[in-house]
């Protein structure tokens, strides 16, 4: 199905059909690009962008590239195409139809479980907005933009749902949206990862790699759901997400390469002494974003994720790859602290859905690790970056309010302190990694902190002008 780009708001779901729904969106439309206005990269709206833009939502159609102003862009609803006789595919509902309207009873759930994820996309996009200043390369900013875009476009795709099935409820939400703001003490974003603020490139990188890594694990829990337009819509959206964790994953990669070229042409010197991230900085600004991001997945028990399992709303990454779909009967383990020790736990399945999601989230994050590490021994260097443990850090949940190290084991409160200097970035690391962002804007430069990647985007050479400044 082709996206029509005469219409006002683009889309695939028909919306010149329902006058209704047409009216609210376009009424939004102005107020979200005054958002836009306000709190995305606005100082590079005048601008001309090498950017990627949906034309369709098959395979091979979605991705089409030219020069395009921000503001300009296509913001539009795609909906991956409907599955025939689509079933509810796990919980109480298992084999059931999949609900094409909202059923009456899971109407606040499922409105809660929309909003929070809606609330990240334009919270990212808050969080980033100055980074176009300090840009590395054109070839970044770029990345740095698109991600942006569609950031947005995820907040549309949300927006859709709410103002199509919620009523006025949805469209209250949909307006609280565009107040809310990140790290704003008054009216912050949903979620603490969301408010915490994006200062370097170095933090940006992180970010797409670990917590648009989250996105990618709340969107496939959610592309499960029974609730049809919303799994449609979070498939779609899972297409781009992919791009945003190769901004991430390769732009550590980077990070780590041009420290390792340092470090072996000084082998007695502190990379910091040729403007490179020294890898335990690195390190521990990892840690950092995987701990934040390990509570974005809530508690490791949970009723409410056991509920929205019964009901059918929310399920497991990969749902397919399990026998039992209705997950009852069955038992999960977690760790706890209890009394200065580790003890093991079962606790029901569905209470543990969290749990689940998060495992696989962080087995897809040491692949990551495993993949800069590799960067590392290739350059036949002694250093290995590692996942902090689960534990570590942790607000939300069971060890929320203890002490662990990177590695799980339990502290008390003095260790916790003369350690936590060589496990979470010090302000000098902060002052350290901020120094070195000054932008290199010249077509095919870089800074000095990063290597240049393998290849351009869309095959086109590194010192294309992927920004017209
Ligand atoms: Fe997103
Ligand atoms: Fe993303």
């Amino acid at each position: 199905m082709t996206i029509d780009y005469t219409e006002k708001i683009p889309n695939n779901v028909d919306l010149a059909s329902d006058k209704r729904l047409q009216r609210a969106l376009e009424a939004w439309q102005p107020r979200y690009l005054e958002w836009w206005h306000e709190m995305g990269p606005t100082d590079f709206e005048p601008n001309d962008i090498y950017l990627r833009t949906a034309v369709s939502v098959e395979r091979d159609g979605w991705a089409h590239f030219d020069y395009v102003k921000m503001m300009d862009y296509r913001w539009g609803i795609f909906l991956e195409p409907a599955e025939k006789d689509r079933i509810v595919g796990f919980g109480d509902n298992y084999g059931s139809p999949a609900w094409q309207e909202v059923p009456g009873e899971m109407r606040n759930d499922l409105q809660r479980l929309i909003v929070t994820q809606a609330d990240t996309e334009p919270a990212s996009v808050e969080q980033q907005r100055l980074l176009g200043h300090t840009a590395p390369s054109l070839y970044d900013m770029r990345n740095l933009f698109q991600v942006n875009v569609e950031e947005g476009r995820h907040l549309w795709a949300m927006v859709y749902l709410l103002q199509r099935y919620f009523g006025k409820a949805g469209r209250d939400e949909a307006d609280e949206l565009l107040e809310r703001r990140s790290g704003n003490p008054d009216r912050p974003r949903i979620l603490t990862t969301f408010n915490e603020p994006i200062k370097t490139w170095l933090d940006f990188f992180l970010f797409t790699m670990f917590t648009d890594r989250d996105g990618k694990f709340q969107l496939l829990a959610l592309a499960e759901s029974g609730f049809d337009p919303l799994a449609r819509s979070c498939r779609f959206m899972l297409t781009e997400e992919a791009h945003h964790m190769f901004v991430g994953q390769t732009g550590v990669g980077r990070v780590v390469q041009r420290t390792c070229e340092v470090m072996k042409e000084f082998p007695d010197h502190d990379p910091r002494e040729h403007g490179a991230i020294d890898l335990p900085t690195l390190q521990r600004f990892i840690n950092f974003w995987v701990s934040s991001c390990n509570d974005l997945y809530g508690a490791e028990v949970s009723s409410n994720a056991a509920n929205f399992f019964a009901a059918g709303l929310k399920g497991r990454a990969f749902e397919d790859k399990y026998e039992d779909h209705v997950a009852l009967g069955q038992e999960f383990e977690v760790e706890k602290f209890d009394q200065g020790r580790m003890v093991k736990e079962a606790v029901p399945l569905r209470n543990a859905m969290n749990e689940v999601l998060r495992s696989e989230y962080n087995a897809d994050n040491q692949k990551g690790i495993d993949y800069w590490n590799k960067i590392i021994k290739r350059h036949g260097l002694d250093f290995e970056l590692r996942l902090p443990n689960e534990r570590f850090n942790r607000k939300i949940g069971i060890y929320a309010g203890q002490r662990f190290d990177p590695s799980g084991n339990p502290l008390d409160e003095a260790a916790w302190n003369a350690g936590v200097n060589q496990w979470l970035p010090s302000d000098a690391d902060q002052d350290f990694v901020q120094s070195l962002m000054v932008p290199s804007l010249e077509p095919g430069k870089f800074a000095a902190w990063i290597a240049p990647p393998a290849k351009g985007i869309n095959n086109q050479g590194l010192d294309f002008e992927y920004v017209r400044l």
